[in-house]
């Protein structure tokens, strides 16, 4: 199975990529099945049923989140419920959306996705993501070889232990949360891929996605200003990965790294 996993989609820019670009993306690299972290397409903080539409229209198979998902918690209370649109899963108390979801391809085949946050450096009541995600990958391994973890976190160590304590459970755990792309993409002993952060789908020339500008002057005359997303520069970061069939294994990873220039 040939998947595409896209970094934490960002604002209006991170969407006109996505909208000018992932269809031939898909196409180009015969890509079976498409999972995007956006947890701050809308102005930088979750995801709205308006913009999830248009994210399944692009190419878009299921929807992954983080510690913004809950600022627009609209998306996971509609009626009917939205399928495969993901917040993180050990967020203590929440009732509201989904944290996995098993997704089936046209075909027949099924994959799993689920998505955790890290504790290390977060503010959230979160539970232990190691004790949920052991648990999750178990029970959905009786339905499916396939299974993806979005590790939405601050700390490398605790993405590079995750992966490890995960290793030949899960078929990748692919980091998300930072904004900036790693290089050190690998499969792990047991067969699971492993990448400290995917990186981030929107605008390369900016602090992580708001305004380099308004940044800046908050870090040098501590100013209160509100942040606004920045358009400068677009970039799409990802991963291909390819699973083997029969056993769910990684047998290949595989970074995109893409800037691009809008059309005025
Ligand atoms: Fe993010
Ligand atoms: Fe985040």
């Amino acid at each position: 199975m040939r998947i595409l996993f896209l970094g934490d989609v960002f604002g209006s820019c991170g969407k006109r990529i996505l909208a000018e670009h992932l269809p031939e993306i898909l196409s180009e690299h015969a890509i079976e099945v498409c999972i995007a972290n956006a947890e701050n397409v809308a102005g930088g903080k979750g995801i709205t049923l308006n913009i999830l539409k248009k994210f399944h229209k692009y190419g878009v198979d299921i929807v992954t989140g983080g510690n913004h998902s809950m600022s627009r918690p609209e998306v996971f209370t509609e009626t009917p419920p939205q399928k495969h649109v993901l917040r993180p899963l050990n967020l203590r108390h929440e009732e509201r959306g989904e944290g996995s979801t098993v997704f089936t391809l046209s075909d027949g085949r099924k994959i799993g996705v689920i998505n955790l946050c890290g504790r290390t450096y977060f503010n959230e009541d979160l539970e232990c993501p190691f004790t949920v995600a052991k648990a999750i990958a178990q029970h959905m391994a009786v339905e499916t070889a396939h299974i993806i973890v979005d590790f939405h976190a601050e700390a490398t160590s605790e993405k590079v232990c995750l992966a490890n304590y995960l290793d030949g459970r899960v078929s990748a755990v692919l980091g998300t949360h930072t904004h900036v792309q790693t290089a050190d993409e690998r499969i792990l002993p047991k067969g699971t891929a492993y990448i400290s952060d995917v990186g981030m789908t929107g605008p390369e020339d900016s602090a992580i996605g708001m305004k380099l500008k308004q940044v800046i002057d908050r870090f040098v005359n501590q100013a209160h200003v509100r942040f606004q997303p920045a358009s400068a520069g677009p970039m799409l970061n990802g991963v291909i990965l390819e699973i083997d069939e029969s056993t769910g294994k990684a047998t290949a990873i595989q970074r995109l790294y893409q800037r691009y220039r809008f059309k005025s």
